[in-house]
């Protein structure tokens, strides 16, 4: 009965989409002229429809060669699905495709080029766009420099299924100029192009010198439960909603944008995501619960994406391609603000405080605490500086993810902690021989209480500010004179707010590339470890 009830509800659910293309002989959506396929050594995955189950088709694409597939049953009940891994192609291009059906139809893509391919998702501040940013002219200006580079904006949808098609496209592959860039109209709509992912693919552009296909999947406000599959909710104690229902409006529900906004990508080859979301897990406008386990979901989120991505391309994607992401930039000017933010901050690392790490392998992140933009027109949470998000993403993946190595890609991180109990101060040194310190403010002590052995990890702990009173090229020394009274320093933590300085002027910084230090939150001594007498 429940079979049936699902086979059903399957096939009202892909009639209606595939109305939407009323071809019989087509390529998927995504499919289209202008495009950019994953380059070698990955090979790229071409597929699409016909009707008769078994035909033959032809795939051929020039210079390189002629392939030949059948058509199969695929995920639509009505029609069968083709499909081909092409040979690895390491030249740029252009190319011309061509699928052929033995009755002789054809069907054509031009404007081919092989490169990597990054697809770039999250909420607003991935959905921002360039005409919302600071240089929005120049980067208009210079889009012509730029013409391997190629876009392409998934429009919103929601889904209780996973979807082997978009339900439609925002902006199909296009060149990039300011019309591509910009979205027209008066107030700008937020529909293309996503700033940090143009300004990430145009360094990363700068430096590999071939074609870069950007792929903007975005949704403002949404959290990150919604982009995850089952098997990552799962992982977290979660689970998706139930599948036979109609969702509209705004997404409030697990897995509905995973299912209709990313899946439909799995059979594409990729190289990598970059990823802007967090706000809306965070506390208050996210639940305690949505923002304690962000640990969980996010690490698990990455997990199910690789896997799938993986799996979908036939293993051509890579089964841990890199992923980058930008830990929150600051939102309020208020400078009270310790909850929320910082707690995102920490669990965008697997609270290890940096990437990559254990947990996250080949995942790297752009440091944005010391961005803040308070008067943005579109409010602080959306600051319009992308230009150095971009440019430090792109640093720490060109890193991660190419190895390319130019100095540091990462800020600078701590890696020894030494207390002098009778002076009252800590000499931290980290993993950077180049500090750049450019305040005294951000560190905070608290101490271990032994009356009423309030961990520093509780919301009620007191944390003093302990300033920096002595530097050199590796190490910091803080001091917090006699705050403690008896009791030992049990913790010390770093840039804990949401809003944690002016712009670009946070305390530690690395000269290599001018790279803030993330913030951390380390204990010395936990209540546990503390023998009592
Ligand atoms: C497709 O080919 C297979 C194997 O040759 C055959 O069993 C099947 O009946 C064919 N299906 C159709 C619809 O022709
Ligand atoms: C995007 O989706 C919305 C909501 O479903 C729809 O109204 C709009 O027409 C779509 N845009 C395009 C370009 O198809
Ligand atoms: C857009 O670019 C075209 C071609 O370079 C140029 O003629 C036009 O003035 C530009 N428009 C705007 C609004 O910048
Ligand atoms: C939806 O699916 C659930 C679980 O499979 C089932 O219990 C429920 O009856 C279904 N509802 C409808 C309207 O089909
Ligand atoms: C995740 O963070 C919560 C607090 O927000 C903590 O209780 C939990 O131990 C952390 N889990 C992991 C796996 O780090
Ligand atoms: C896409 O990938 C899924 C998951 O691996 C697979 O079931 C499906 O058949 C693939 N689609 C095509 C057209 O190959
Ligand atoms: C700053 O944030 C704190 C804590 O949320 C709040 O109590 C206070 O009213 C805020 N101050 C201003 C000036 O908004
Ligand atoms: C804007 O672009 C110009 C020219 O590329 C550059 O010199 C300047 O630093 C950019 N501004 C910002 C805020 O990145
Ligand atoms: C710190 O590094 C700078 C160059 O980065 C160097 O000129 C200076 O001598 C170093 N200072 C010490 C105390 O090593
Ligand atoms: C550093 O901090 C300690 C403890 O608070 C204090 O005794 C010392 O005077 C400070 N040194 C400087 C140079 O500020
Ligand atoms: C450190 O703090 C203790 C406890 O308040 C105080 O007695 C002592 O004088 C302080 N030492 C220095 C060097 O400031």
């Amino acid at each position: 009965m429940s079979v049936l009830c699902k086979g059903f509800l399957l096939l009202v659910l892909f009639t209606t989409k595939l109305e939407a293309l009323d071809s019989k002989f087509a390529f998927a959506s995504y499919y289209g002229d202008h495009m950019v396929l994953q380059r070698g050594p990955q090979r790229a995955n071409v597929w699409g429809y016909a009707s008769e189950i078994n035909a033959t088709v032809t795939v051929s694409i020039t210079g390189v060669g002629q392939y030949q597939t059948s058509v199969v049953k695929g995920p639509f009940l009505d029609r069968g699905v083709w499909r081909i891994m092409l040979p690895a192609v390491f030249q740029g291009g252009p190319y011309v495709l061509t699928a052929e059906l033995v009755d002789g139809s054809s069907i054509t893509i031009k404007d081919i080029l092989f490169g990597d391919v990054w697809v770039c998702s999250g909420q607003s501040n991935m959905e921002f766009t360039l005409t919302h940013e600071f240089n929005a002219s120049v980067e208009f200006a210079e889009a012509i420099n730029y013409q391997n580079i190629r876009l392409f904006t998934v429009n919103h949808s929601e889904s209780g299924y996973q979807q082997f098609e978009f339900s439609s496209v925002e902006e199909r592959w296009s060149l990039p100029n300011n019309k591509t860039l910009a979205n027209t109209g008066s107030p700008a709509q937020w529909l293309y192009f996503s700033a940090v992912c143009w300004l990430y693919g145009k360094h990363l552009y700068e430096k590999l010198g071939y074609p870069i296909g950007l792929i903007a999947s975005t949704w403002g406000g949404t959290m990150v439960e919604s982009w995850s599959d089952d098997e990552s909710l799962a992982q977290c104690g979660l689970k998706p909603p139930p599948r036979n229902r109609t969702y509209v409006g705004f997404p409030k529900y697990p897995a509905l944008l995973w299912n209709s906004m990313v899946h439909p990508l799995v059979n594409y080859t990729i190289y990598g995501v970059i990823w802007y979301q967090g706000e809306a897990n965070a506390a208050p406008t996210g639940t305690p619960a949505m923002m304690n386990r962000y640990n969980c979901t996010f690490p698990a989120m990455i997990d199910g994406w690789r896997r799938q991505f993986h799996e979908g391309s036939n293993g051509e994607t890579d089964v841990l391609f890199p992923f980058g992401f930008v830990q929150l930039a600051p939102w309020h000017n208020n400078a009270t603000i310790t909850v929320g933010f910082p707690d995102i901050r920490w669990h965008q690392t697997a609270d290890y405080g940096y990437v990559p790490n254990k947990r996250m392998k080949n995942v790297f992140m752009a440091v944005a605490l010391d961005l803040p933009d308070y008067t943005s027109p579109f409010t602080g949470i959306h600051p319009r500086d992308k230009e150095d998000v971009g440019k430090r993403l792109a640093l720490a993946g060109l890193g991660v993810a190419y190895n390319h190595i130019d100095n540091r890609y990462t800020g600078p991180y701590p890696i020894h902690f030494q207390i002098f109990v009778a002076q009252n101060t800590t000499q931290i040194t980290y993993d950077d021989q180049h500090l750049d310190i450019r305040s005294k403010d951000g560190f905070e002590i608290c101490c271990l209480d032994q009356t009423t052995h309030i961990n520093c990890a509780d919301d009620k702990a007191k944390w003093y500010p302990a300033p920096i009173n002595a530097s050199d090229n590796s190490s910091v020394t803080i001091g917090y004179g006699g705050v403690c009274g008896s009791a030992l320093v049990s913790s010390i933590r770093y840039a804990w707010r949401e809003s944690p300085c002016p712009f670009k002027a946070c305390a530690v910084y690395t000269r290599l590339n001018d790279l803030p230090a993330p913030p951390f939150i380390e204990v010395l001594l936990s209540p546990s470890a503390f023998v009592y007498h």
